[in-house]
Formats: C-alpha cells, sequence, structure tokens
C-alpha cells in the first residue's frame, strides 16, 4: 500500500476556505511588480493579511505562509515537493538531476549519497581546511587598504567547499572564475525568476551574454573537476568521491548527467550562502564595534594568543551568537517554494493541487510578534534564557524537515570560525563608496561593501 494511497480524501478540505487575497494587486501583473519593486517590505507585510495568503502572480495565483508554525508545518508536511518558479527557472539553467531540485525516491537516494560528508562527527576533518583559508583571509588585510568584501568572501566560501568537500587543488585563478561564474549567474537568475520573459533572455545584450558566459564556464568547471579527479585515479574518502561511486536503485552506476548536476548543486548553494552570510557578518562587525570587540575578546580568552582554531569553535558562544543574530536579521536564504502534491490543506485554508506556495525567512525572522526589538541587532536574544520564548521555526535559517540543508553543521563552524579570526585581528571602517544596503538576487548580500582594516 502506498502512503498516496492511504491518504485520507477528506470531503472536509473542499470545505475549507479561501484564503485571503493580499493588497495591491494590479489588474494582469497582479502581485508581480511589488516583488519586483520591493520584494522585502512586500513578503514582510504580508502578515498583516492574514496566516495564508494568495497572491496573483499574471494569471498565476500563489500562496504565502506567513507564521513560523505554518512554515513548520509546510517544510514538515509530504503533501509538499520542491518545486514552483524559484526551482524551476533553477533547473533549467543548473541541471535537473541534482540534489536540490529533485524529488521523491530519486531525492531520498540523492541525501544518502551526500549525507555522510556533513555528518556532525566528519565536519572536525574539515578544520584543518576551515582553519587555514580563515586566517589566509584574515592576511589578506592590510593596515588602511580598502577591501572588496563581495569578491574576498566568495573567495573563502568556494574554496573552502571545493577543498573540503572535492578536495580539489583549487587555486585562486580557478577559484576566481568560479566566483565570478557563480555571481554572475546568481543575479541573472532571479532576474529570470521574477520576469519570466524566456525569448527576452535571447537579445544579444551585453548582461546576458555575460550571463551565457557565466553559466558555460560554471558548467565547464565542474567539468573540469570531475576530469581532473578521474584523471588522478584517487579515490579521497570526500564528496566527489562519494558521487562518483554512486548507484541508482538497480545498482548501476550513476549517469554523467547526474555527477555533472550534483557538483552544481551542492557548489552553488554551498558558495552564494556562505559568501553572503561572511559579508553581512563583515558588516555587523563594522556597525557594531561593541560586539566587534566582544568577540575579539571571547576569542582570546579561549585562544589566549594563538590563533582562534577549529576546535575552539564551540567554545565561542557569543561569537555563535553573534552569527545567529546576524542570519536572523540578514538570512541569505529569503524566500523558499513549494509545490503541493495534491490538494491539502494548510492552516485551515484549502490549498489546491498543484499550487505554488512561497514563504520567506526574512519576514519570519524579523516578525514582532516573535521578537521584542525585532529589528534590533540583539545576540544576547539567543542566551539559552532568552531564547526559549522565541517561537518554535521562527529563526530555522537552514529549513527543517526533508530539504533542511545538509551543510548547517559545516557552515555554522565556518562561519563561527572566519568571525572569531577577522574579529580578533582587525577592526573595520567602511569606505566612502561602500554600500551595505541590501541586494536582493538569489541571496540577499550588501550592495556593494568595503571596508578597510585597522590592526586591532
Ligand atoms: C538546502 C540554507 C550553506 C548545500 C538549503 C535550504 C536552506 C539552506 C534554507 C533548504 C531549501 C528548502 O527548504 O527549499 C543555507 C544557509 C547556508 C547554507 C543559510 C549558509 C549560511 C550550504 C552549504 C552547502 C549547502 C555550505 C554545501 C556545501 C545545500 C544543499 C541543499 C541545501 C545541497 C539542498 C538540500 C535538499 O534539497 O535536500 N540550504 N545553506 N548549503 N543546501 Fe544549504
Amino acid at each position: 500500500m502506498t502512503v498516496d494511497s492511504v491518504r485520507p480524501e477528506v470531503p472536509e478540505v473542499r470545505e475549507l476556505s479561501v484564503p485571503p487575497l493580499a493588497g495591491g494587486g494590479l489588474p494582469v501583473l497582479g502581485h508581480g511588480w511589488k516583488l519586483v519593486r520591493d520584494p522585502l517590505g512586500f513578503l514582510a507585510r504580508l502578515r498583516d493579511h492574514g496566516d495564508v495568503v494568495r497572491l496573483r502572480m499574471g494569471p498565476k495565483t500563489v500562496y504565502a505562509v506567513t507564521t513560523p508554525a505554518l512554515t513548520g508545518a509546510l517544510a514538515l508536511s509530504p503533501d509538499y515537493e520542491i518545486g514552483g518558479p524559484l526551482w524551476e527557472s533553477l533547473e533549467g539553467l543548473l541541471g535537473r538531476q541534482g540534489v536540490a531540485t529533485a524529488n521523491g525516491a530519486l531525492h531520498r537516494r540523492q541525501r544518502r549519497t551526500i549525507q555522510p560528508a556533513f555528518r556532525a562527527d566528519t565536519i572536525p576533518e574539515y578544520g584543518p581546511v576551515m582553519e587555514e583559508e580563515s586566517k589566509a583571509f584574515a592576511e589578506r588585510w592590510e593596515d588602511g587598504a580598502t577591501v572588496d568584501c563581495t569578491s574576498e568572501s566568495f573567495r573563502v566560501a568556494v574554496r573552502v567547499a571545493a577543498r573540503c568537500l572535492l578536495r580539489g587543488r583549487f587555486m585562486d585563478e580557478r577559484a576566481e572564475r568560479l566566483s565570478l561564474a557563480l555571481t554572475t549567474v546568481f543575479r541573472g537568475m532571479y532576474r529570470r525568476m521574477v520576469v519570466p520573459a524566456g525569448p527576452l533572455y535571447r537579445l544579444p545584450l551585453p548582461s546576458i551574454r555575460a550571463f551565457d558566459r557565466a553559466l558555460a564556464d560554471l558548467h565547464a568547471l565542474v567539468d573540469e573537476i570531475i576530469d581532473e579527479r578521474r584523471a588522478s585515479g584517487q579515490k579521497p574518502n570526500d564528496l566527489l568521491t562519494a558521487l562518483l561511486e554512486a548507484k541508482n536503485d538497480d545498482g548501476d552506476p550513476i549517469g554523467e548527467q547526474e555527477i555533472h548536476d550534483q557538483v552544481v548543486a551542492i557548489l552553488t548553494p554551498g558558495s552564494e550562502t556562505i559568501a553572503s552570510t561572511i559579508m553581512w557578518l563583515l558588516q555587523v562587525l563594522t556597525e557594531h564595534p561593541e560586539h566587534a570587540d566582544k568577540v575579539a575578546a571571547e576569542a582570546r580568552s579561549v585562544a589566549g594568543d594563538r590563533p582562534v582554531g577549529f576546535d575552539d569553535v564551540r567554545k565561542l558562544s557569543h561569537t555563535n551568537n553573534v552569527v545567529v543574530e546576524a542570519m536572523r536579521l540578514r538570512p541569505a536564504v529569503w524566500i523558499l517554494t513549494r509545490r503541493a502534491v495534491a490538494e491539502t490543506e494548510l492552516g485551515g485554508y484549502r490549498i489546491p493541487a498543484g499550487a505554488d506556495i512561497v514563504y520567506s525567512p526574512y519576514a519570519i525572522q524579523r516578525d514582532p510578534r516573535s521578537y521584542r526589538e525585532h529589528l534590533d541587532f540583539d545576540p544576547d536574544r539567543w542566551l539559552p534564557e532568552r531564547s526559549k520564548d522565541i517561537p518554535k521555526y521562527a529563526m530555522r535559517p537552514f529549513s527543517v524537515g526533508n530539504r533542511k540543508c545538509p551543510s548547517d553543521h559545516f557552515s555554522m563552524a565556518l562561519l563561527s570560525l572566519v568571525t572569531a579570526t577577522l574579529a580578533s585581528r582587525w577592526r573595520f571602517e567602511q569606505v566612502p563608496g561602500s554600500s551595505d544596503a541590501t541586494r536582493v538576487g538569489i541571496t540577499l548580500r550588501p550592495h556593494e561593501l568595503r571596508l578597510r582594516a585597522r590592526p586591532r
């Protein structure tokens, strides 16, 4: 008996009400223009219209979920899978056979293949690389020199992901190419997601050409990485070996396309999210010097005069709270989508089969109903005695359920280590022309953060 065949055909589902329609839609365009013009403000204001609200996106109806409890219910329910406009645009560009976009049995098999590389007891193996790259990052700053935080943050993110998971000899040139390709691809992809005007993106415009070139380079780089590993004849115990040796349900090796798509599906979310979060952490250390001082003091109290190391991370509780609070206010992943596989119920409302549902971790994590002084940067709200009052699912930057980010332990260890290493050595200030305004793309990041460092 399949799970589907026992799904109760609840007659009440048909009697459930239809969620209210969000205000401010335009004829024909619906709410799409608001998502283009002010996506964060628009998504945050949806909570004023209800727990579940309908949006009109051109001819389509999209459902938005606005409470922590319902985002948890959505992520944990078997009635939804990965789908919707975000994933369709990702699939078209990044590949259809990667873990981030697969569903059902394929997704379960792929998660089994990649999971060992991210298990909590595997992460310490990555400690030396994380330490080395954090230290190198801190050493690239010079007293008084201006640093472009976008490219530097990308470089750390790409190098750590590639060196830990693919054990590649990622020299600067390749990391640089990968970072450049990813930056351009992610920027263009967001536009293609919110304005899905297919033929428009075939026009011979410079930005479209740059996007096409970057996408081609990204795929070429991934092929290079795979070919290089095969040619080396080596099989280190890493994620790439796991992918190259993976078998499908019939016991046959998985196809070349799946291997390629899997590498893309792990490198792309891995670098963009970490890079964006590092940029926000740099912004936080600059804007809140009192917390930068506390992070530096904590690192000193734990590590003394030696540089802070991977093994120190779990003792860096204030640093960890700074990272969490930065991720609360500026979550890299600010919008998530699902598609209903059957007619179902959510929050007392009827959700038709095939409906697209969105929710915004950004809106949920800034909800004044969940957080006192919700816009204040207050890392101490994560102290155990205070965090117990925060509603369940009000802070799940890595999501929950079967699509939960496999890299939560990996990411938190790296982010805390980078933050402590930088703050122990430097104080930061923004230079003229720098902009820390929020730039909305596939992830959120500062528009153009340029900082000068002074030794501590
Ligand atoms: C999935 C957040 C870093 C690989 C996800 C999801 C979230 C997320 C929210 C779930 C998407 C959904 O529910 O639809 C983050 C954040 C990160 C981070 C906030 C860092 C600040 C990474 C890194 C890697 C990675 C470093 C790999 C090196 C993945 C993959 C998935 C995923 C492969 C797809 C999982 C699946 O669909 O089964 N991430 N992520 N992430 N993340 Fe991360």
